[in-house]
């Protein structure tokens, strides 16, 4: 649609410098690249809205039990996926499914999964408004400050964005469950959790178990 929209502009452009008729048949050609390029975006809109709607009828019989109905998790250990960037989550299904990442509960979901059924998935999680889970706790202020300075020095906001809610591949981190992000650090940290690659063992090296708890706590803060 935006190149149809700059098509059409330039077109216009070019119009002003030219005869009447030329400027008709020149405007004619910019009205149907409007016209045909506001058709190609529907039909887009469309296939989204409908890959959307596959993920949501499987994504609630295959899950929801564990990650939540509205993609927000209320089980401990266990992620919130709604609002995650739709490449994070294809990602990690395809690291799971090729038992790259290894976890039991999820290795049974992703075993033979299609590639189409995963985009699916990720196109309905990423669709859902992201939240804090029913059971957060309450704000312990001093841990909340030591997590939040260590963003800067760890330059985490770099990857994970200034807000914090991820891009591509790198995951949303706020309003994520403290006790999820807590046990993931230690992961990363002691090599038990690597990723498409090993940016997040380095980001993690070094921290104490005191630093990672106020980092999830600050995270999952934060909204
Ligand atoms: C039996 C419970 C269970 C079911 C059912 C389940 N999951 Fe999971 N899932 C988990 C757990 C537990 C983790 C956390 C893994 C870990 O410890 O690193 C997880 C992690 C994930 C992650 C990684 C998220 C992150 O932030 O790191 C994705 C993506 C995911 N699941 C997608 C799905 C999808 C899609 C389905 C349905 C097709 C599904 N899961 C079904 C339990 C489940
Ligand atoms: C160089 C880029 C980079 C930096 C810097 C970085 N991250 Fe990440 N982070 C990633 C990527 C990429 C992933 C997904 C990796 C994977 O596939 O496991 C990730 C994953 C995570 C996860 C797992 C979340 C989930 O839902 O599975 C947490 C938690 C996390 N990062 C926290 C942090 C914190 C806190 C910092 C700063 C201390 C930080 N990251 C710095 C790139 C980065």
């Amino acid at each position: 649609m935006r190149l149809a929209g700059l098509l059409a502009a330039a077109l216009f452009a070019a119009a002003v410098a030219l005869p009447a008729a030329a400027q008709d048949a020149a405007r004619g050609a910019a009205i149907s690249a409007e016209r045909s390029g506001a058709a190609i975006s529907a039909e887009r809109r469309g296939a989204a809205i409908s890959a959307e709607r596959r993920g949501a009828a499987m994504a609630a019989e295959r899950c929801a039990a564990c990650h939540g109905e509205n993609g927000r998790s209320a089980m401990e250990g266990t992620p919130s996926l709604a609002g995650q960037p739709a490449l994070f989550v294809t990602t990690q299904m395809i690291l799971f499914r090729e038992g790259l990442r290894q976890v039991p509960a999820m290795t049974a979901v992703a075993e033979g999964m299609a590639d189409g059924t995963i985009e699916d998935l990720a196109a309905h999680f990423a669709s859902l408004p992201p939240g804090p889970p029913e059971d957060r706790r309450p704000r312990d202020e001093a841990l909340f400050a030591a997590g939040q300075a260590l963003i800067g020095p760890r330059n985490c906001a770099v990857c994970h964005l200034p807000t914090l809610t991820g891009r591509e591949q790198v995951p949303r981190l706020i309003g994520q469950r403290e006790d999820f992000l807590e046990r993931t650090m230690i992961e990363y940290r002691d090599g038990l959790r690597v990723g498409a690659d090993s940016q997040m063992n380095g980001a993690v090296v070094g921290l104490t178990d005191a630093q990672i708890a106020a980092l999830a706590h600050y995270l999952s803060q934060r909204d």
